[in-house]
């Protein structure tokens, strides 16, 4: 769909997904313990929905923790873990002050029990909403997504629920975490690093990639808006001839 930002006119992508990076390069930047990075990554993540939002995108996805972020000191983890926390505490409400859907993707099962129901207190809280709809990934890696859509889908054909010879890209499609949402028309690296790291692996088939050397805390409006007119410098083919 076009939008207009700042008086131009641009083709707006529906669905931006992000993978927040730089967070603690951010703090060795300032002299600040780690932890003090990802806190404000996510005071930078709170902004960008609402930025997003009015830059007229619908969909926005972002990779708040990995499979592989687990690695990380314990410190670290649980310092990311009480980040988000808080973030739940006050989501739902600040959410629906917004028509803000929000949604988890990623294996939860594994969280602390109360990450795990404050999660399903908030989706179920904004499901009505139909702003913005967005989407964390804690505890997400794309190919333990794809195995668990495996699972579902072999247990449906050892039932007699599904046939082998009708799984095509829609079932498997419809058994990942993101069924509800469209495909990504734009992934955002911030901070250097050029990898997709194991972020919607299925999902990203199709979309763009926009990398700057901006550090997550930092990424602001306008560079969101850089993003957008560079998505819509690319000519977008989907495997086919113009
Ligand atoms: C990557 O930066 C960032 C993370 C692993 C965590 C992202 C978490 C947040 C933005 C906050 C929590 C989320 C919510 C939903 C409130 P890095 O640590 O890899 O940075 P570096 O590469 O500079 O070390």
């Amino acid at each position: 769909m076009q939008g207009v930002i700042d008086g131009v006119t641009y083709e707006i992508p529906t669905h931006v997904a992000v993978i927040m990076d730089g967070n603690g390069r951010w703090a060795k930047k300032h002299l600040m313990p780690r932890v003090m990075g990802h806190r404000q990554g996510g005071k930078a993540l709170e902004q960008a929905c609402e930025d997003i939002w009015h830059l007229g995108v619908k969909y926005f996805t972002v990779y708040a923790f990995s499979t592989e972020n687990w690695k990380r000191s314990e410190e670290e983890v649980s310092g990311i873990m009480d980040i988000l926390r808080k973030y739940l505490a006050t989501a739902a409400e600040r959410c629906n002050r917004e028509n803000m859907r929000m949604r988890v993707i990623g294996d939860r099962h594994i969280l602390a029990e109360d990450i795990q129901s404050e999660i399903h207190r908030v989706e179920e809280a904004t499901k009505q909403n139909t702003g913005l709809q967005f989407t964390v990934a804690i505890n997400y890696g794309g190919r333990d997504e794809i195995r668990r859509a495996t699972a579902k889908i072999a247990k449906e054909v050892a039932e007699g629920k599904l046939d082998p010879n009708e799984i095509n890209d829609q079932v498997i499609a419809d058994h990942l975490d993101t069924w509800e949402l469209p495909d990504p028309d734009l992934l955002i690296r911030t901070s250097g690093e050029e990898r997709i790291s194991n972020f919607l692996l299925w999902q990203l088939a199709y979309a763009e990639f926009y990398f700057t050397d901006v550090l997550w805390p930092d990424f602001k409006r306008e560079h969101f808006i850089e993003a957008i007119r560079y998505y819509n410098k690319r000519e977008r083919r989907f495997g086919g001839r113009k």
